[in-house]
C-alpha cells in the first residue's frame, strides 16, 4: 500500500473534488487542490489556481513530485469537446512525468446490467434524452483513456445517483458494468467514493474500468 504520496486533484473544489481532497488529506497524503478559483488554504491541502485547458500550466503543477492525480472536472452545460482535451492533456503531462492518472468519469460508460452491448449512456431506462449529452460526454472521455499509448490511468465510473451524504467507508467495486442493488438504486455518496478513490490509488488494481456503489 501507498502512503506519503503527492496527490492532486483537478476539480478540488467541486461537489467530488473537495471530498477526494479531505480524504486524501486525512489519511496523510500531500495534497495539490487545483482548480481555476481555488479554495482558502486550510492545512490540509495547497490550493492551486490552474485552467486545465492551460497544457503548460497542467505540466508545470504535475511536475511538482506528484504520484497521482485525480482528474474531476466538469462544466455546465456539459461540454464533451473540453472534456475530451482536458483528459488528453492530463494524460499527455502524466505519460511524460510518469504519474498515474484516475479520472472521475461518468456512469454513461458503464455497460447495462444482463445488456452487456448496451451503454449506459444509450439507455433510456437509466439516462433520459435530456441528460444524454452528459452520459455521452463521459463515453468520449472514457474512449480518449483507451486511445491514449503511453498513460497509466484508471477511469473511475460512478453509478448513475452520486450525491454527497454520509462516509461509511463501505462500498462494493465492479468493473465495466453498472452496479445495482436488488431494489435496482445504483447510488453511492460522494464521500465514499472519495474512499474508493483513494483505495485505488494506495493500493492500484489491475483493471482500467471500474465502478463502485453503496455498500448496502
Ligand atoms: N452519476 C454520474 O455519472 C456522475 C454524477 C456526478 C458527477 N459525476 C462526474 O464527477 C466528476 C466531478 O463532478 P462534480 O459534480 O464534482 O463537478 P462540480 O461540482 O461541478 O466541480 C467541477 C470542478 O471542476 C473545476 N473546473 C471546471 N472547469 C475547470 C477548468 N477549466 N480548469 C480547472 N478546473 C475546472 C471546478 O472549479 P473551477 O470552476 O473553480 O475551475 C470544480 O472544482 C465529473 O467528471 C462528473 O461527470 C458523475
Amino acid at each position: 500500500m501507498r502512503t506519503g504520496m503527492t496527490v492532486a486533484v483537478l476539480g478540488a473544489t467541486g461537489m467530488v473534488g473537495s471530498r477526494v481532497t479531505r480524504e486524501a488529506a486525512a489519511r496523510g497524503h500531500r495534497v495539490l487542490a487545483l482548480s481555476r478559483r481555488p479554495a482558502d488554504e486550510d492545512g490540509h491541502a495547497t490550493p492551486i489556481a490552474l485552467d486545465v485547458t492551460d497544457a503548460h500550466a497542467v505540466r508545470e503543477a504535475l511536475s511538482a513530485s506528484v504520484d497521482a492525480v485525480v482528474l474531476t472536472v466538469r462544466t455546465f452545460p456539459a461540454d464533451e469537446g473540453f472534456l475530451v482535451d482536458a483528459t488528453r492533456t492530463v494524460l499527455d503531462s502524466a505519460a511524460e512525468l510518469g504519474i498515474r492518472v484516475l479520472v472521475i468519469g461518468g456512469a454513461g460508460a458503464l455497460r447495462s446490467p444482463g445488456e452487456r452491448d448496451l451503454l449506459v449512456a444509450d439507455n433510456p431506462a437509466y439516462v433520459p434524452a435530456d441528460v444524454r449529452p452528459v452520459a455521452a460526454a463521459g463515453v468520449a472521455q472514457l474512449r480518449t483513456c483507451e486511445a491514449h499509448a503511453c498513460a497509466d490511468w484508471v477511469y473511475l465510473s460512478p453509478p448513475a445517483i452520486l450525491q454527497p451524504g454520509a462516509r461509511t467507508g463501505r462500498y462494493r467495486r465492479g468493473t465495466d458494468t453498472l452496479l445495482t442493488a436488488t431494489d435496482g438504486r445504483s447510488w453511492i455518496s460522494a464521500e465514499d467514493l472519495a474512499v474508493a478513490v483513494l483505495d485505488e490509488l494506495e493500493k492500484p488494481g489491475a483493471d482500467r474500468h471500474v465502478t463502485v456503489a453503496d455498500g448496502y
